[in-house]
């Protein structure tokens, strides 16, 4: 029955059974719960990770021992929270972020979480701010969850700039159900899977839009 369903891609959870898992394992304290609710208070894009996979970065940020991060796409900073939580105390985190108004709301809420130590939020369009923060590398662990379109440009900047056992993880990976269709932006998510798939040992995790992890060879 469920086995061959499963493994084909169907999915048991509904909205109800997402929201039952969410709330016995990822349950948001005010400090993630200001940065997860600012899209909606401030009229920003309500593009940020879910709940669960907000978690699931945490504790990989956790379980890798990483020191230095990266993130492309800060937003309000829910996911960037949930990677500085995890880093060691002279950890950092450099997110890179294009909109003023997203640095702004994002910063507030990681100064007020009493982070603003650990992260830098970097203003700057994707490829220039990884550009800029390069010299701080190699780095542990990086996280996209930007433009689609130059999912493939941070993919290589990504391989080039981690240690080798470094973590890449990767948002948006089913490309919102579009990773099949004829575009360019599609063509570059899957470029991504790609290159991600040539230089690491890796795995698109079924969370429901796909998160790619994996850790660079040697
Ligand atoms: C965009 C980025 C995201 O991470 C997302 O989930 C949706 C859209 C974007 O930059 O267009
Ligand atoms: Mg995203």
């Amino acid at each position: 029955m469920a086995d061959d369903d499963s493994r084909a891609g169907i999915r048991y959870a509904d909205p109800s059974i997402v929201r039952y898992c969410d709330d016995a394992h990822a349950a948001l304290d005010s400090g993630l719960l200001a940065a997860f609710s600012a899209p909606k208070q401030t009229g920003i894009p309500a593009i940020m990770v879910g709940k669960s996979e907000g978690r699931l970065l945490n504790l990989l940020v956790r379980l890798s021992g990483a020191k230095r991060a990266v993130e492309v796409g800060t937003l309000a900073g829910f996911s960037a929270l949930q990677i500085a939580r995890s880093l060691p105390k002279d950890g950092h985190l450099w997110t890179i972020e294009n909109e003023p108004l997203h640095a702004d709301v994002a910063r507030q809420n990681i100064v007020d979480d009493g982070l603003g130590d650990r992260v830098e939020i970097v203003l700057a369009d994707g490829p220039q701010g990884l550009a800029q923060i390069a010299p701080n590398g190699p780095f542990d662990l990086v996280f996209l969850d930007a433009d689609k379109e130059r999912y493939d440009v941070y993919a290589h900047w990504a391989i080039e700039n981690l240690r080798p056992g470094g973590l890449i993880l990767v948002d948006n990976a089913y490309f919102f159900g579009q990773l099949l269709d004829e575009t360019d932006e599609a063509a570059a998510v899957r470029a991504m899977h790609v290159y991600v798939a040539a230089h690491c040992d890796s795995v698109c995790i079924p969370t429901p839009d796909g998160l790619v992890l994996g850790i660079k060879r040697s």
